[in-house]
């Protein structure tokens, strides 16, 4: 069995934390194992509970079409969350469960080893780039942790709920664009 195999079959059994109880599915991840790119969202919602693949529900078709937007899909990227399961309600991930949690998502960039790291919202950049992270004033910008660059966009949650923020996330996507080209020779965009 292969890394990625055995990584996922482990994370499907954990019981970590008190949201094993109320999950229908671990959402453990969905794209290309050798992707350049890695997009880190929060935690699943119902349809990616109801799936068990990230990012399917309205959320997701938005983020679909922001990957789009700069050649990009889920051929040729990885997605995952800060916690592979449901909140229940949707409630913010506690950092208890984040904590329990973070250990598989350190394993897939192990496995995975992205040149860039894409926090969508600000739950994933308080937790990857930095505690006080402020989404308003620092989505886009780039910072450097363990040799990769990473930056946040707003989560397409958050796009969906404010669409004048969508203008400013169109700039941060051409960044995006513009820094795959120069840094990641694989990624054909
Ligand atoms: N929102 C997230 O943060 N992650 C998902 O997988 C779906 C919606």
């Amino acid at each position: 069995m292969d890394d990625w195999q055995e990584l996922r079959r482990e994370c499907l059994e954990c019981r970590g934390c008190g949201l094993a109880e109320t999950r229908i599915h671990v959402v453990f991840g969905d794209g290309c194992q050798t992707a350049e790119v890695l997009f880190v969202g929060e935690g699943p919602g119902q349809s990616e509970d109801e799936q068990g693949v990230p990012f399917v529900g309205k959320a997701g078709q938005l983020l679909d079409d922001m990957l789009e937007m700069i050649g990009l899909n889920r051929t040729k990227v990885y997605i995952g969350n800060t916690v592979k399961c449901r909140p229940p309600r949707n409630r913010d991930p506690l950092n208890v469960e984040m904590a329990a949690c973070r250990g598989w998502l350190d394993r897939q960039i192990e496995l995975l080893h992205p040149k860039i790291l894409v926090c969508l919202g600000r739950i994933a950049a308080k937790e990857l780039i930095k505690e006080d992270f402020r989404i308003t004033a620092e989505h886009g910008k780039w910072f450097v942790r363990d040799g990769m660059q990473m930056m946040a966009l707003y989560h397409p949650s958050a796009l969906l709920r404010d669409p004048m923020k969508r203008p400013e996330t169109f700039e941060d996507l051409k960044g995006l664009q513009a820094k795959i080209r120069e840094l990641c020779p694989n990624t054909k965009i």
